[in-house]
């Protein structure tokens, strides 16, 4: 890992009068660089920097984007023009000369030329010489005078393997360093001979060699690494974007024509609606806007990257403006493109799984193809995630470079990874193609997605860290920003429908009693909602189970001292219910086709501004009516039989489209309208748990199965990339809901701890002992959650890889404190856990290390049975220990677990801290 001082600045020695865009003179030798953007006028190369990497790319000579180089950060003085694969003259002319050397006796003053000079003539004439004079003397090219330094020092440095060649470099003649090189395409020529390789390689010129000469010949076009691949030029890559042309037309060679760098990060006010988007100010970050124009149609698109300072991110987006007199179609447009060149091998991984068994981590090697990740469900859903990471061989967990993506999106999408014939990658996410066609009108403008790009150097825990980081900082609303939920009870699993007054009020004393600080009314309050099947989109109190109301029911629950939240599921319509038999037309249907509702429920059209505005005011007038302070908005349908009545038959491929962008402005307009109203979000558990949702809600609901196990495998996929504030977890009776299986108090608490915490039971049936033990486990979640909130999170022991166990370890770094939670799932008798070494500790503070909440069982030596202990057992021997942070990290704690879901969980602190 790079040392924090290196990451925090680069210092640039020497930054030419041409990097432009951050206004970097000459005159100012120490830059900070991170968060900038660096622009070489000259060459049309931009380095993007964020916290600790950088991503390049320049102007081709035709005036694509080639990408150029995403990793670590590289000083902006360094040439990186040799990375493109462009093709021009001076890589012919390379060739021949390299050609023409092959027997030619190389001397020390014939040297050539890297650079460009010289007619293109010439250089056509140097190719047809070489052909014709292969035993003449040195080429007739321009020639460059050694620098003997140069030589001298070059040499030295490779002293022992100058030796090695001697004799044969004496035999040849060579005098200087441009020799040896020369002679090396020699040798590499007569083995190349030998093999019946007629040319030589120009190996000392990688350009020369992988671009234009090698390269042109053998792959084709998909050599290029673009940052916007067009398709139906001879690029058969999955395109960035595909669009049809008014007469059918579907070439579009976009070129570059003009860029602008703007401090900070303009706001996506031009789209269609409003998408939600990262938040920065002007200090945080540079936005770099290059246009790309098809020059004859003249239609224009901007490619729009923004750069953190403080997060190794970049938020990419593409803007496509209709400036011709024609429609055009647009039928696929990706958020963001890379193009890596290749490893050897790539690996995928995103976050999959189902209903229940919400993103698991996956990871597969990737093959000459194309996989999809993908969702056409009109939700993120719950089988795919909108991320997706590359890496360089198996993603590890600490090291290794990963690369990965997310659209902040809730709708359909797409990631594509693409290996073309050459090994290389092509990785690009955003809406997806299938059911979507835009017709763009003169004067319009389309707008994507964002996608934002983040690079780890340090594994899967580096990303996660990066992910968290700007999810935290730069999307979650403002003003949750900093703040932990209060602890909640909701009602659903206590008693699903039955949601009467006497039911939630006693509900509420209980957990009033119990420290609980929030009572969320989930399902069933409204319209006739006995079940399922009925009263959705009938949003008024159902006077026989509330005869109370809603204002009252809050009033009660504040009178107890815990706020009131309220469950909604707005977009959804049942079959039974008012608002459907005096607005049938209002669902998303095709009239002529029966629509297929299992549930009884329809999707509301929210293409539709009547029906956006209808549900924007019933939520109002329910939000106002009431001291409302919390919102779990669900959705508990896909959407199917996509047809919107009131689209036009040829624009039906917007609708999904629209659907999500009508939500958005919902949602922001309610968001804006009660700020102080904390969402949830919600989608039959965890199918819309998406960047795009975190915009609006601080956390959501991470799935329907509570089972604290389940919850082990879906909560450490969901923090690969979501930060543990925002995964809703809530503690469930036992025999589980779901599962039906039985776990300790201490176990389900353990897993609640690392994320946004509520109960989910009906506690007024649980013994009044155990009401003790919850109490202070919810004095323990309010003590803890700021280390586990604003800390760095890391998957100590990957129950999946692991089988057995699980551990999750979160450190503030700031505060000097760790919380660390380790679990058996399954027993191995007589087989000990490896030691469990600690993670992100300063190696050489002190750290004193408390086991927070001692076991109760432990084995008895005479029998072998595990029996209930008088005293507390401490895992560590004592109830803490003191050591380095060296010692944790390397030696670990030896902490014995020994039976099906026996827990340990410490607290650590740094001993020179204060408290
Ligand atoms: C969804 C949610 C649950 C609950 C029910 C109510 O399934 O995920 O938590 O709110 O709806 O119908």
């Amino acid at each position: 890992m790079v040392p924090e001082a290196e990451q925090a600045t680069m210092v640039v020695d020497d930054v030419g009068p041409r990097n432009v865009g951050i206004e970097v003179s000459t005159e100012e030798r120490n830059v900070r660089l991170t968060g900038t953007v660096v622009v070489d006028e000259g060459a049309k190369l931009f380095r993007l920097y964020s916290k600790s990497s950088m991503y390049a790319f320049c102007v081709d000579p035709v005036g694509r984007i080639e990408h150029l180089y995403w990793g670590k950060a590289l000083p902006p003085t360094d040439e990186l023009t040799y990375l493109s694969f462009s093709q021009g003259p001076a890589k012919l002319q390379r060739a021949a000369v390299a050609k023409k050397y092959l027997r030619a006796k190389p001397s020390a003053t014939a040297l050539v030329s890297n650079d460009a000079s010289g007619s293109d003539t010439e250089r056509g004439n140097d190719l047809a010489d070489s052909d014709s004079s292969m035993d003449g003397g040195p080429p007739n090219c321009s020639e460059r005078a050694p620098s003997p330094q140069r030589v001298e020092s070059a040499l030295a440095e490779d002293d022992s393997s100058a030796g090695a060649h001697r004799d044969t470099i004496n035999a040849l003649g060579i005098n200087n360093l441009q020799d040896l090189l020369d002679a090396g395409s020699i040798f590499r020529a007569q083995i190349d001979t030998s093999t019946n390789i007629k040319c030589p390689l120009p190996w000392e010129n990688p350009r020369t060699f992988l671009g234009e000469w090698a390269g042109a010949a053998t792959f084709g076009k998909p050599a290029k690494l673009l940052e916007f691949g067009e398709g139906n030029t001879g690029d058969y890559r999955s395109p960035s974007f595909e669009l049809q042309f008014h007469d059918g037309g579907r070439v579009c060679p976009f070129r570059y024509r003009s860029h602008r760098v703007i401090p900070g990060k303009p706001s996506m006010k031009n789209a269609n609606g409003t998408l939600p988007e990262l938040h920065t100010n002007a200090k945080d970050a540079t936005t770099v806007v290059v246009t790309l124009v098809i020059e004859k149609s003249f239609l224009e698109c901007d490619l729009v990257y923004t750069v953190f300072s403080d997060i190794d991110a970049i938020a990419r987006r593409v803007v496509l403006r209709n400036t011709t007199i024609h429609p055009v179609l647009v039928e696929k447009l990706m958020s963001a493109t890379v193009d890596f060149h290749t490893f050897d091998s790539f690996f995928l991984t995103h976050l999959s799984g189902s209903w229940a068994n919400e993103r698991g981590i996956v990871s597969k090697e990737l093959s000459m193809g194309r996989v999809c990740i993908e969702s056409c469900r009109g939700t993120s859903s719950h089988q795919h995630n909108p991320f997706a990471a590359l890496s360089a061989g198996q993603p590890r967990e600490e090291d290794g470079e990963v690369y990965g993506m997310a659209l902040v999106y809730s709708g359909n999408f797409v990631a594509e990874a693409d290996m073309c014939e050459n090994g290389r990658v092509r990785l690009q996410m955003g809406i997806n193609p299938t059911n979507f066609e835009w017709e763009l009108q003169p004067n319009e403008i389309f707008e994507s997605p964002e996608c934002v790009l983040v690079f780890s150097d340090s594994g899967l825990t580096g990303m996660s860290h990066q992910f968290h980081n700007l999810f935290r900082n730069h999307l979650f609303p403002k003003q949750f920003q900093d703040t932990v939920c209060p602890v909640l009870i909701n009602t659903w699993e206590a008693m699903y429908f039955d949601t009467t007054y006497a039911n939630v009020m006693s509900l509420a004393k209980r957990a009033a009693k119990s420290g609980v600080e929030m009572l969320v009314v989930d399902d069933g309050w409204f319209g006739a909602r006995d079940d399922a099947t009925s009263s959705l989109g009938d949003w008024y109190v159902n006077n026989e189970k509330l005869p109370e109301g809603l204002a009252m029911l809050a009033k009660n629950i504040n009178d107890l001292g815990m706020h009131f939240g309220l469950w909604v599921e707005p977009e959804l319509v049942s079959q039974k219910s008012r608002l459907y038999q005096a607005h049938p037309d209002w669902i998303l249907h095709k009239p002529d086709i029966d629509k297929d509702s299992a549930d009884g429920d329809f999707v509301l059209d929210l293409t539709r501004t009547d029906v956006q505005k209808y549900l924007i005011e019933c939520m109002s007038s329910i939000f106002e009516s009431a001291n409302i302070e919390y919102v779990k908005w669900d959705m508990n349908s896909h959407i199917t039989e996509i047809y919107s009545d009131h689209v036009a038959p040829s624009a039906q491929g917007k609708v999904y489209h629209q659907y999500c962008m009508g939500l958005y402005r919902v949602l922001r307009t309610l968001t804006s309208r009660f700020p102080r109203i904390r969402f949830e979000t919600c989608c039959g558990g965890g199918g819309r748990f998406d960047a795009g949702m975190l915009h609006y809600s601080p956390q959501i609901w991470t799935s329907d199965n509570t089972d604290a196990t389940s919850r082990l495998f879906i909560q450490h996929g969901t923090s690969l990339l979501y930060p543990p504030s925002c995964i809703s977890a809530h503690i469930s009776s036992v025999p589980n809901h779901q599962t039906l299986r039985i776990s300790s108090f201490k176990y389900r608490f353990l897993v609640s701890l690392f994320g946004s915490l509520g109960l989910e039971l009906n506690i007024t049936t649980i013994e009044e002992e155990e009401c003790a033990e919850l109490s202070m486990y919810l004095q323990l979640y309010k003590a803890l959650s700021p280390i586990i909130h604003e800390g760095d999170f890391y998957r100590l022991w990957n129950p999946v890889e692991q089988k057995q166990r699980c551990a999750w370890m979160s450190y503030h770094q700031g505060r000097g404190e760790a919380v660390v939670a380790a679990f058996l799932l399954t027993s191995d008798p007589g087989h000990y856990l490896p030691r469990l070494r600690l993670k992100g500790l300063d190696p050489a503070a002190t750290y004193q290390v408390e086991e927070i909440i001692p076991s109760t069982a432990a084995h008895n030596v005479q029998t072998g049975r595990i029996e209930a202990c008088p005293a507390p057992i401490y895992k560590l021997g004592k109830k803490s220990i003191t050591a380095s942070g060296r010692t944790l990290m390397n030696a670990g704690l030896p902490i014995h677990l020994i039976y099906d879901g026996d827990t340990a969980a410490f607290y650590i602190r740094d001993s020179a801290r204060k408290m």
